[in-house]
């Protein structure tokens, strides 16, 4: 071997470096193993790419683009048949496996990227063609392609100024939501969740037998507000009763049959019994269906 100076000997080094660094990209790239960082992007911190330095586009990329080869090994194995859906460990002992210490130091890109792993690993796999609940069943990818661009926008849907495109796109899903249902008026709000979903429909039934109520409040409802719904419904129902003053016991429980559908014999006579008592005839009857719905309407 011919011998080198300094400088040659430098050079050499960083080839080495180099190919060392383009062959853990390109296992990376090709799917072999897990995807990988090259050890100088995997041993940067947050602070070292966007949006603290400007010129770290290239490191940022690397970055995101290991993290969503994660993501994509994922959305593999949840239409995997012979996968598990649920690699279940008891708390205790699945606690062991995740590094879940607060630190006031920052960890390392490389070590982020190994968190996302193990994160994944344990989750169960709603996706997964085995996998069947009513609220979240099957992953599609256009949806998942759309909450993607939606994280990377990271915006609020207030106003226009904020997100012009969304709040268009906004208009037009409710507007054809609407036309389902055979309204051609009105406004609609997209709920976040079936609790909220629940509380929207007692807050609609109130507003269209008291509209009052939203400038006089309580003092605009003739008595007690009494609310009806099945011995099957889910319990943020009796929270709504609970945060809208009329309290639990005034959330009145209506027996079902064998298949979960609310008697109207006996929702007749509980609106009879509340009637003669002298309570007020406001009525939210709520039904559990396979998926959730819920209905809220002001009974003659
Ligand atoms: C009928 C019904 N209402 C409400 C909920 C609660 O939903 P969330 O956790 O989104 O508030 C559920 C959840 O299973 C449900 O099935």
């Amino acid at each position: 071997m011919s011998k080198m100076n300094l400088d040659g000997f430098f050079s050499y080094c960083k080839q080495i470096a180099e190919h060392i660094q383009l062959g853990e990209r390109m296992a990376a790239l090709s799917g072999q193993g897990t995807p990988k960082l090259t050890s100088s992007v995997g041993n940067l911190y947050y602070d070292s790419i966007l949006p603290y330095r400007e010129d770290a586009g290239p490191q940022t990329r690397e970055f995101l683009a290991r993290v969503v080869d994660v993501l994509l090994d994922f959305v593999q194995q949840v239409n995997d048949r012979n996968e598990k859906i649920l690699d279940f460990k008891m708390p205790a002992d699945l606690q062991k496996q995740l590094d879940l210490e607060l630190r006031d130091e920052p960890l390392p890109l490389k070590t982020l990227l190994e968190d996302c792993k193990v994160a994944l690993k344990y989750q169960v796999k709603t996706g997964h063609p085995h996998f069947f609940n009513q609220l979240s069943c099957g992953l599609d990818i256009i949806s998942l392609a759309g909450e993607w661009l939606t994280a990377a926008a990271n915006t609020n849907m207030f106003t226009y100024e904020i997100a012009p495109v969304f709040i268009l796109m906004e208009n037009v899903v409710l507007k054809k939501m609407r036309d389902m249902i055979g309204w051609t008026t009105g406004d609609s709000i997209l709920a976040p969740g079936g609790s909220i979903s629940n509380l929207y429909a007692f807050l609609a039934a109130r507003h269209h037998k008291f509209p009052q109520y939203k400038e006089k409040g309580l003092s605009s409802i003739p008595g007690q507000l009494v609310m009806f719904t099945s011995d099957q419904c889910h319990y943020s129902v009796k929270s709504c009763a609970s945060v809208c003053g009329l309290g639990t016991d005034y959330c009145v429980v209506v027996k079902s049959d064998e298949r979960g559908r609310m008697l109207p014999s006996e929702l007749e006579r509980l609106v009879r019994l509340h009637k003669d008592k002298g309570n007020v005839s406001h009525h939210c009857v709520y039904r559990k269906l396979s998926l959730s719905l819920s209905l809220s309407l002001s009974l003659p």
